[in-house]
């Protein structure tokens, strides 16, 4: 039996029939009990991160909610972005030598991303301390298996390009643009110090968390690349955890700045 089998099972991919699962706008895999189980628990795990997150009992520790004590910022953050990298090529190697064009933005896509990632936290960001090792380790593992498994269903991609797919690219690449043009922001503002500013420029003048809203876009791009059922419990779990973060996040504003406008929403511009 594939060793892949074990963790899901999909018809036998045929790049011609269009009439296959391959060709519906969504890719699910066979309902097995085995399937059933495995994205029952990662729709758990998914659900359960943004309502950790509003819930506060899981609340991850790093930047404005960070320890004392822990680990380098720069080593943490980038530990936990390159090991997706990693994960994303392994799983790729069976397929990559004779790839799609689908196949090939999909992976690219994943590796862009967290390899922009990867490179923003070595050159762009200006931290202030440390950050958690468990929420390291717990951000590292969802990243990896995120990726991984992403780059795993691979296998199985759309059999070519549609409409959704190229939206989907332009949606990746717009929303990771307008995520790095406000990282920017926030490292500008910050320049030689290591104090917290009251952001503005870009959409910062309408939310707290602009970078937040833009990551979403991006994933939401990934989705219509990919078109596996995973990429969407993937993106609801992110933008749970991230909605929860920004309420987070403005609370903090709020309470840190005195002066804080009283307009400025956390996520999306006048309405969240
Ligand atoms: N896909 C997901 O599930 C997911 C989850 C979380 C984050 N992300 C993405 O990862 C990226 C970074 O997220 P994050 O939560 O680390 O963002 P963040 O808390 O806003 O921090 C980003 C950087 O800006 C600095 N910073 C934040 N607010 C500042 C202020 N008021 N003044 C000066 N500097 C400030 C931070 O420094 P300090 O470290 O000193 O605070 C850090 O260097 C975002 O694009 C986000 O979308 C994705």
């Amino acid at each position: 039996m594939d060793v892949y089998s074990i963790l899901t099972s999909y018809p036998d991919y045929n790049p011609t029939d269009t009439t296959t699962k391959q060709g519906a706008p969504m890719i699910f895999p066979e309902w097995t009990t085995a399937n059933l189980a495995l994205y029952a628990a990662l729709t758990l795990l998914s659900v359960g991160m943004g309502a950790g997150e509003a819930l506060g009992s899981t609340l991850m520790k790093y930047s404005k909610f960070r320890p004392q004590k822990g680990w380098h910022p720069r080593a943490g953050m980038f530990t936990l972005y390159f090991l997706p990298i990693v994960a994303t090529v392994i799983a790729a190697l069976p397929y990559l030598p004779s790839a799609s064009l689908v196949q090939v933005i999909v992976l690219t896509t994943l590796i862009t991303h967290f390899g922009k990632r990867c490179l923003e936290v070595l050159f762009l960001h200006k931290y202030s301390g440390p950050i958690d090792p468990f929420t390291t380790l717990a951000i590292a593992s969802f990243y990896t298996l995120v990726a991984g498994f992403l780059s795993y269903l691979n296998r199985w991609p759309l059999p070519a390009p549609d409409g959704l797919f190229w939206l989907g690219l332009f949606l990746f690449i717009f929303g990771e643009t307008a995520n790095f043009v406000h990282h920017k922001i926030l490292a500008d503002l910050r320049g030689a110090s290591s104090e917290y500013i009251l952001p503005r420029g870009g959409w910062f003048d309408y939310v707290v968390c602009p970078h937040y809203l833009f990551e979403i876009v991006a994933w939401l791009g990934i989705l219509l690349l990919s078109r596996h059922l995973f990429a969407l419990i993937a993106l609801l779990g992110m933008a749970g955890y991230l909605l929860a973060r920004s309420r987070r996040t403005l609370t903090w504003y709020r309470q840190k700045f005195p002066n804080f406008p009283s307009n400025r929403k956390a996520i999306l511009p006048f309405l969240f």
